[in-house]
């Protein structure tokens, strides 16, 4: 423990390893002295002790251990290294961080990982916990998949978390499904193409689904739409069949081709969330995207924020599903305003972060961050900014947050397509 004199974090027993990691840098820096006392007049010299500044610089800094506590939907260390692809394969900018699954190195751990929906009240949480470790809070669904659907009770959980690494935009770590980031060199030879000529006027629109009811009611939606439009529904709930079952649980090991290159006949893909909650904007968006067709979008998403203007149509702006209807018909039936909405795609890439890719990096960048470990409350101006309205407690000056159902349950302000705010415990069973 003496060699981290200065408490970055690193618990006890990791002294060992960064003291030799010194000892070292020691001899290294004395070989380069010598080497350097033996070439005085030398003109590489400035170069050599650029290198001496960069053997001062590295701290032997250890990579950051992340310990996972909980299975991943009830799987092993499988849907994990999943998740983690980019973080494993050392793909990241900061990749010095290991994930470790052996609970005999709890003391040896930097942060520890916690999917609560694997949390049951038998598995329990660890029995001790060093100050400066880090206990984080790992979800990628919203909360009624989360916390109804499982029967977790989040509350006894209260004071446990350090972290919250979820898609909601006011986590300390955000792992968003997607990103679309403006391209770098724009070179502006505005091709305009005309994405509208190449599609088959027969196929209008297409959802695919494989949860029929769901707790944001998207199907009633659906349900009325038809009435006044077609739509071609491929999946489980519908009659069309294209590619494989898509889901969060089978991260990444379906063929998604086929669905690609059929959905992308259509005029418009439906990327209705499960759940209308705050900032939940699953891969489907995301994959409609970086498709040529134009998104119609449904859920708690602040759209505006990430995405380019004029990408997408979003349901709930539009007073019933019969006035949306009776729009996309009209963007359907002219070339010029439907070309409009893929005009972006000269200016921008998507990122798919399904199964998540780079977005995990940033936490091995966080925990790298000494100055993030060290404040006590999330900064919330990001989230605030972004116009994520913040109802609820985030993390307290103890450095954990006392709440965590209602920042996670409450701060999502889940709510279904035809009512307000919703009585979970009535309307949340399909
Ligand atoms: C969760 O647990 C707390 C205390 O253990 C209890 O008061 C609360 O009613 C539970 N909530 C639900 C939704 O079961
Ligand atoms: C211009 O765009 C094309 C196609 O996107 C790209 O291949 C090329 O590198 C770009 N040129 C510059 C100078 O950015
Ligand atoms: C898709 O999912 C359903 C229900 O989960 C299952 O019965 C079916 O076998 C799956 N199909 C494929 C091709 O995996
Ligand atoms: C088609 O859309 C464009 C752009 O919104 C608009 O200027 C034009 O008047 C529309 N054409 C017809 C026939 O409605
Ligand atoms: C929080 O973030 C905002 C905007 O990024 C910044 O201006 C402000 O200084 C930050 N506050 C703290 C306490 O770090
Ligand atoms: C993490 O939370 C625990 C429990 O509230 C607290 O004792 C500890 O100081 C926190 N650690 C950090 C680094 O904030």
């Amino acid at each position: 423990m003496t060699a981290q004199a200065n408490g970055s974090g690193a618990p006890p027993f990791r002294g060992l390893r960064a003291l030799s990691c010194r000892v070292t840098i020691a001899i290294a820096l004395a070989l380069l002295a010598v080497n350097l006392l033996i070439k005085t007049f030398d003109l590489r010299r400035t170069h050599d002790s650029g290198k001496v500044r960069s053997l001062q610089r590295q701290n032997c800094e250890l990579p950051k251990r992340i310990l996972v506590w909980t299975t991943y939907w009830t799987e092993q260390s499988f849907g994990w290294e999943k998740i983690f692809y980019r973080q494993v394969s050392r793909q990241c900018e900061v990749s010095s961080c290991e994930l470790v699954y052996d609970h005999r190195l709890l003391h040896t751990a930097d942060a520890v990982l916690f999917h609560p929906i694997d949390l049951h009240p038998e598995y329990e949480l660890p029995d001790r916990r060093d100050p400066r470790q880090l206990w984080i809070f790992f979800s990628v669904e919203a909360p009624p998949a989360m916390v109804d659907d499982q029967h977790v009770n989040l509350t006894r959980l209260g004071g446990v978390f350090n972290w919250t690494m979820t898609y909601r935009l006011d986590s300390d770590v955000v792992v968003p499904y997607g990103r679309v980031t403006p391209r770098s060199s724009d070179n502006s030879t505005l091709t305009s193409k005309d994405y509208w000529s190449s599609k088959n006027p027969s196929k209008l629109a297409a959802w695919m689904v494989s949860h029929c009811g769901t707790p944001g009611r998207r199907e009633w939606f659906v349900k009325e739409l038809v009435r006044h439009m077609k739509v071609d529904v491929f999946g489980r709930c519908g009659h069309k069949k294209c590619g494989k079952n898509i889901s969060i649980k089978t991260l990444g090991s379906f063929d998604q081709d086929k669905c690609n290159a059929e959905i992308g006949q259509y005029m418009f893909y439906f990327a209705l969330e499960n759940a209308i909650c705050q900032d939940y904007v699953s891969e489907k968006f995301f994959l409609a995207l970086q498709l040529d067709v134009i998104p119609v979008v449904f859920g708690g998403g602040n759209y505006a924020a990430i995405a380019p203007p004029r990408s997408y149509i979003n349901a709930l702006d539009f007073p019933s599903p019969k006035a949306l209807a009776e729009y996309l018909k009209v963007v359907a039936s002219n070339a010029t305003l439907y070309n409009k909405y893929l005009e972006w795609k000269d200016h921008y890439s998507v990122e798919l972060g399904h199964p998540f890719s780079t977005m995990v990096c940033d936490l091995c960048a966080k925990l790298h961050d000494k100055r993030s470990v060290e404040l006590p409350r999330v900064n919330r101006s990001n989230a605030e900014a972004a116009g994520v309205v913040l109802s609820v407690q985030g993390r307290d000056p103890s450095g954990s947050y006392p709440d965590i159902e209602s920042w996670f349950v409450k701060g999502s302000a889940c709510r279904s397509w035809w009512a307000g705010p919703y009585d979970r415990r009535e309307h949340w069973k399909p």
